[in-house]
């Protein structure tokens, strides 16, 4: 059976859970034909364990976003894998406790700093690491963002991060396009994985969702933003790049 993926070699960071966005991501891609390999934070024994619920083995590669050793490893550790690469997932976000619930007013630059170093600056890193490995084919770099063009509750620091994302992720695309790389978003809806357990007040937000959502939302459910991501990886969204599509049941569409 052919897949949208055959042939592709994708990095995928950001499996922690069977909640993460980032696992269903990998077991898509993998049905869909890809050879994939994945990075883990903090431990890669946690990632170990999530992984073999994937349909296939898949090689697991400690990488902190913010550590530069671990950066500068992994060109070697992935050519020695699989040879090159031709798409990258970047699924990590995280702020500080302090930065997130209804402290915007009272957060301290660090932790902002924090927020922004893992959140945003990092696909910029990323994509720096693995440039290398991408080859003639140029490739497809893929992130998750959560809508920065509003102010929604409890999520504080990380909206202007994720501003900062979508704008990285702009410019990646502006200069990656001469070597046919494409730097594209999904926007998803909430979905209780790890990184949503950790802002107080995450229902709330959530909840706007069961209001005002065109299509039914369903939070537990990461497979749909999962499929977004997938489809960008592929070879059917060829001229597309600095975009941000949209795996929100619609509400972005929404006004009132
Ligand atoms: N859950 C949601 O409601 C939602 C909505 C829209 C977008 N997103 C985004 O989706 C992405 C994945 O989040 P998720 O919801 O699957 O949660 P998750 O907790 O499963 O994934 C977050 C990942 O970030 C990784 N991470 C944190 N700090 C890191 C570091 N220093 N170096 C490397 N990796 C690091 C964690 O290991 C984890 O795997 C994030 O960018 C998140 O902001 C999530």
């Amino acid at each position: 059976m052919s897949g949208i993926l055959d042939g592709k070699r994708i990095l995928v960071t950001g499996v922690l859970m069977e909640s993460s966005i980032a696992f269903h991501t990998a077991k898509l891609a993998q049905e869909q034909g890809a050879e994939i390999i994945l990075t883990a934070f903090p431990r890669p024994t946690l990632t170990e364990r999530i992984a073999r619920k994937l349909p296939r083995p898949t090689k697991v590669i400690e990488l902190d976003v913010t550590n530069a050793e671990h950066l500068a490893r992994l060109e070697s550790v992935v050519r020695e894998e699989l040879g090159g690469l031709d798409g990258v997932v970047h699924s990590i976000g995280f702020a500080p406790q302090d930065a997130l619930g209804g402290n915007f007013l009272n957060t301290p630059f660090e932790s902002v700093a924090t927020a922004m170093h893992v959140s945003a600056y990092s696909l910029k890193s990323l994509t720096m690491a693995c440039l290398p490995l991408m080859g003639d084919g140029g490739g497809s770099v893929v992130g998750l963002t959560f809508d920065a063009q509003f102010a929604w509750p409890q999520y504080d620091w990380m909206g202007p991060a994720k501003a900062a994302l979508e704008a990285t992720s702009r410019y990646l695309a502006r200069d990656l396009g001469k070597q046919n790389i494409r730097c594209n978003l999904i926007s998803a809806g909430p979905i209780g994985s790890m990184a949503a357990k950790s802002i107080p007040g995450f229902s709330e937000l959530a909840d706007v969702w069961n209001h005002r959502s065109p299509l039914e939302w369903n939070m537990s459910d990461p497979e749909p933003a999962g499929r977004g991501v997938v489809a960008l990886l592929s070879d059917w969204f060829p001229m597309t790049t600095g975009e941000i599509v949209h795996v929100d049941g619609g509400l972005h569409a929404i006004g009132a």
